[in-house]
Formats: structure tokens, C-alpha cells, sequence
């Protein structure tokens, strides 16, 4: 239930209670809402009070009487407006003063309500006001979200780019200086270093790109039948390199064709990230499995690494982006933080499951299930 505060502004106290009467039980709810609305309501005799109780907690509507004791409704108002107060405010006017009406109007009043109203009346005109405020809660979020998202982008990128952007400059510099000598046989290791360190910068973009396309949903989807053995053997043979550095073995437990209906490229992705992290987080002679089965019209695939694990509480924050796990045993191994995230993403994008089971110096198993549809 999403919860919408009403601020009932009136000196009557029979009004006051009549507006809670109605809408105590009374909720609102439209198609396109995730769910139904319903309504607290605070109650405030004087404009005076009103003001004091909006600075302790802002109700999202106001029900405002402009025959107040004490400063009026229309200075209250003004208030709001002044202090930019994110309030939907709806005047409660006993009779159709034009001069009110048009002064209400240009400090933002939303709406009107005749005064005497009935209870149906009220009801309608909380309605539509409901609408409203459910539309600029859904923005805010919008907006905050998709900040944080961008905040967080840009703090990664330039921390994860500045990093082997200055190692490399260090390493042309000493080229450019010949501080080995003349013999360019004796820059190769630095000239390697300096590779590693762009083919980390590439893959760490094509992560960001990766992630934006699918969050702006403008891939290209190409869904056809593919064999999903096929792709783990293609991504298994392209780790193979980074799992030799890392004296990992890899398995896969499959030969049997198993197809599904979705677009490979994505598929690929899934498995690249989860067998690059497995190898990656995993130890010295370590080995990762690779298997898929096929049930119920599912498959579920499964990757298990006999590497650092987590721990619980570390597990509950994964495939968030940008979430890595910073402890000892993570300490000298780089990455974005984003591969589960991305992997998450496409999961979810086919109506799929990812789940994880982990135990600390034992390993991990990540296990994705999918429809075949
Ligand atoms: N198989 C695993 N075993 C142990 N820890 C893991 C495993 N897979 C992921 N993690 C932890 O989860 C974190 C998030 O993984 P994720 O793949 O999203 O990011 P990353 O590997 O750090 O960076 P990248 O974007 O390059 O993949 C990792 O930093 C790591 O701490
Ligand atoms: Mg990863």
C-alpha cells in the first residue's frame, strides 16, 4: 500500500474529523499502479499549526480553509510556495470568491473544493489529486535513481580509468626517457603491462556498454533457437587463456544439445561473466564447473568454482552494480563490479532466476535458470 498524507486545514473541528471519517477506510487505486493508495490524515485548527507541522513532516496534499483564525489559507499558501514545498494544496473555499480564487491560483493551489462538500465529492476530488501525487512520487524516484545510477557511473569510471591510464604514462614515459637502454627487447615487459592494462580499460567499457544498452532496452535482440552447450564450449575456450594465468581448471559437464529460444550474444555475456568471476575469485589449482540440465521446461545452469566463497551477509548485496567485496582475499584482484548486475539484467529480461550459494574458503555456485519457450 502506498501511504499518501493528507493535511486537513480547517478551524471547524467537524469538518476536520468529517474529512477523516470519509477517507480513513477510502482507497484509490488506477491500472497503472503497482499498488492502491490509501490515506493519512493529520489534522491542523490553525494556519499557524499548519505551517509548524509541515516543517516536521510534509504532507503530500493539503486540505486548506481560507477563513482561518489566525492568518488565512491564502498566506499559508504562500508559504508552501515560497519554501518550495512539495505539497499538491486544495482550497476549501465556503463560497466562489473570484479575488481568492485567482490569488490562490498564482501561488499554485491545485485544486479547488466548494465548501459545503459532500462526502462523495470529496472523495472524487481525492481522486484525481491522488493521481498527481502518485505521477511526481514515481518521477522522484525516476530522477534519484537514474542520479545515483549516473553518479555512480562516473565516480567508477574515473577511479577505474585514472588507475591504469597513469600506469601506462608512467610506462611510455620511461620508453620515451630509454631509461632500459637501446635494446627494445628489453621494454617488453613493460610494453606487456601496458596491454594488460588497455584490454582491463576495453573491458570495462564494453561492461558500461553492455549495461546501457540493456538499460535503455535498445539491443537489438535477435531470438532464435540456440544450443546453449554450444555457448558455454565457446565462452569455457575463450576463458581458457585467463584460467591458465590463474592455474584454474575448467570443466564442462555437458555434451548433450540443449536449446532454448533466446539471443545468444545475451547468452554469452551470462556465461563470460559468471566463469571470468569464477576464475577469477577462485585458488592456486582451483577448478570451476560448468554444467547444464534441462527440467520442466527449464534449463538451469549451474557454475561452481572451488575458490574464496562468501560470506552471508556478503551474498545479500551482490548483483547490485558496482558492488564488489572488499576484503583480503579480494584485495589484489581488480574489477568493476559490474558483471552480476549484467548478468542479473539479462536474466530477469527472460522471465529467468539467478541464485547463488557460497561458503567462505570453499567456493560458490551460481545457478541461473531459464524458460526454454
Ligand atoms: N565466484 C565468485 N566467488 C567469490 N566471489 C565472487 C564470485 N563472483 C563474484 N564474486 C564477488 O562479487 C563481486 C561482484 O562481482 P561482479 O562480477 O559483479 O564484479 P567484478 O568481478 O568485481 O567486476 P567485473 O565487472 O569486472 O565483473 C566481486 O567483486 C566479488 O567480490
Ligand atoms: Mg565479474
Amino acid at each position: 500500500m502506498e501511504i499518501i498524507k493528507i493535511m486537513v486545514v480547517d478551524d471547524e473541528p467537524g469538518i476536520r474529523s468529517g474529512v477523516s471519517r470519509v477517507l480513513r477506510d477510502f482507497t484509490v487505486s488506477y491500472p497503472f499502479m503497482d499498488e492502491a493508495c490509501k490515506f493519512e490524515i493529520i489534522e491542523a485548527p490553525t494556519g499557524e499549526d499548519a505551517i509548524e507541522m509541515v516543517n516536521q513532516s510534509l504532507p503530500d496534499i493539503m486540505l486548506l480553509d481560507n477563513k482561518l483564525p489566525g492568518i488565512q489559507g491564502i498566506e499559508v499558501l504562500e508559504y508552501v510556495s515560497k519554501n518550495h514545498l512539495d505539497i499538491l494544496v486544495v482550497m476549501i473555499t465556503s463560497y466562489a470568491s473570484l479575488e481568492v480564487a485567482v490569488k490562490a491560483t498564482k501561488n499554485g493551489a491545485f485544486d479547488f473544493i466548494p465548501k459545503p462538500f459532500t462526502p462523495q465529492e470529496l472523495r472524487s476530488s481525492i481522486e484525481t489529486i491522488t493521481k498527481q501525487v502518485y505521477f511526481r512520487r514515481m518521477t522522484k524516484k525516476l530522477n534519484t535513481a537514474g542520479k545515483q545510477i549516473r553518479f555512480q557511473f562516473l565516480s567508477v569510471l574515473s577511479h577505474e580509468l585514472k588507475a591504469p591510464l597513469n600506469a601506462i604514462e608512467g610506462y611510455l614515459q620511461m620508453i620515451e626517457e630509454k631509461q632500459y637502454g637501446d635494446n627494445v627487447d628489453d621494454y617488453m615487459q613493460i610494453v606487456n603491462r601496458s596491454l594488460d592494462r588497455v584490454k582491463g580499460m576495453r573491458s570495462l567499457i564494453m561492461d558500461l556498454l553492455d549495461l546501457t544498452k540493456i538499460e535503455s532496452g535498445s539491443t537489438n535482440r535477435d531470438i532464435k533457437k540456440i544450443n546453449l552447450t554450444e555457448i558455454a564450449q565457446l565462452s569455457l575456450d575463450s576463458m581458457k587463456p585467463f584460467a591458465i594465468q590463474n592455474d584454474v581448471f575448467l570443466y564442462l559437464n555437458t555434451h548433450n544439445e540443449i536449446i532454448i529460444n533466446a539471443d545468444a550474444r545475451e547468452l554469452e555475456i551470462v556465461f563470460n561473466n559468471l566463469i571470468s568471476n569464477a576464475i577469477k575469485y577462485n585458488r592456486k589449482d582451483g577448478r570451476v564447473d560448468c554444467s547444464i540440465k534441462q527440467k520442466d521446461g527449464f534449463v538451469i545452469i549451474t557454475i561452481s568454482d572451488s575458490g574464496i566463497g562468501m560470506t552471508e551477509e556478503e551474498l545479500s548485496k551482490l548483483f547490485n552494480e558496482f558492488v564488489r567485496i572488499k576484503n583480503q582475499k579480494t584485495k589484489n584482484i581488480s574489477g568493476s563490479g559490474l558483471g552480476l548486475s549484467i548478468v542479473k539484467k539479462i536474466v530477469d529480461s527472460y522471465e529467468g532466476d539467478i541464485t547463488v550459494t557460497s561458503i567462505p574458503d570453499k567456493g560458490s555456485t551460481f545457478t541461473v535458470t531459464l524458460p526454454v519457450k
